[in-house]
């Protein structure tokens, strides 16, 4: 199974002093649905700027799609970014466009012929169920509709990574359930998913890999535990951590010894004091 995403020994220093991430080591596996998470200031958002090229690596190799991008030139990172697509917080759709010109914008970019934008948009705008607000605009809809949109217009290309820096932070928890869902069908069909999210909620519902941050570590990350999956131990990441989803409770995330079945991964709900609720 080929590597999408591969850090060895990545840190990032921004230009300030701060240290935002220090020495990461993780791979992510075509087909895998990841949650980051961490409380404010980890380097959650850092983690994920350095995967679509917006900051550079200080130190250490960054894969990405089989593409060194830590030293990658400027002129080459359009190619990636095509490779991915990237959902924001804020949405950050054309509000003077309409619904259908916001996706079929990202695909004009990309120099898409007019007849494949013509076939491909409507294609989209179903798969997120919003066919039939195609000619509104963004300001006409609401928050989860909107942010559908921002998620038709990352999928349009088709791309083998789906990028998303808590796409749910601006919507109400409901819709944020919403979200998800469409994301794990997208994930279904074979998409990569990385998300970064602060609500509990979502993580302890759908059960995905998660990867926790704390002061620019990982210090916490699950095995992919869909049952189709061999897990692949990491002998040098022995996890007894905790997982502080920021709003007081915590997660349990015992990783069983190597050879371990995903069966044998467990999250355990717990008070916070480490005894099982
Ligand atoms: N452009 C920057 N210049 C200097 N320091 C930065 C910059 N961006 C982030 N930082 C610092 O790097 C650290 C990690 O920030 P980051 O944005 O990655 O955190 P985060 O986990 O995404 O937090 P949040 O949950 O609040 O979005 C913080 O200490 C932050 O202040
Ligand atoms: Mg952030």
């Amino acid at each position: 199974m080929a590597s999408v995403i591969e850090f060895r020994g990545v840190s990032k220093v921004y230009n300030n002093g701060t240290e935002a991430l220090h020495n990461i080591n993780l791979k992510i596996e075509e087909g895998e649905f990841v949650f980051v998470v961490g409380s404010s200031g980890a380097g959650k958002s850092t983690f994920v700027k350095l995967i679509t090229c917006e900051e550079r690596p200080s130190k250490g190799q960054l894969l990405v799609a089989g593409e060194d991008v830590s030293k990658i030139r400027k002129g080459k990172i359009p190619y990636v970014r095509r490779k991915m697509g990237i959902v924001f917080q804020d949405f950050r759709l054309i509000e003077h466009m309409t619904v259908y010109d916001n996706v079929a914008f990202a695909m004009r970019v990309v120099g898409a012929s007019g007849r494949t934008i013509r076939k491909r948009v409507p294609y989209i705008l179903s798969l997120v169920g919003l066919q039939h607000k195609a000619k509104h605009h963004p300001n006409e809809l609401s928050g989860g509709e909107r942010q559908r949109i921002g998620l038709a217009r990352a999928l349009v290309n088709n791309p083998s990574l789906i990028i998303a820096d808590e796409p749910t932070g601006n919507i109400d928890p409901a819709l944020s359930f919403e979200i998800v869902d469409l994301l794990s069908e997208i994930n279904r069909r074979g998409t990569t998913i990385l998300m970064v999210t602060h609500e509990h909620s979502l993580v302890k519902h759908f059960h995905k890999r998660i990867i926790q941050i704390h002061s620019g570590e990982i210090v916490a990350d699950t095995a992919d535990t869909r049952p189709d999956r061999e897990p692949e131990p990491d002998p040098n990441f022995e996890v007894t951590g905790v997982v502080d989803l920021d709003d007081g409770t915590f997660n349990d995330i015992r990783i069983m010894p190597e050879n371990a079945k995903p069966s044998d991964y467990e999250a355990i709900e717990t008070d916070g004091k480490g005894e099982r609720k």
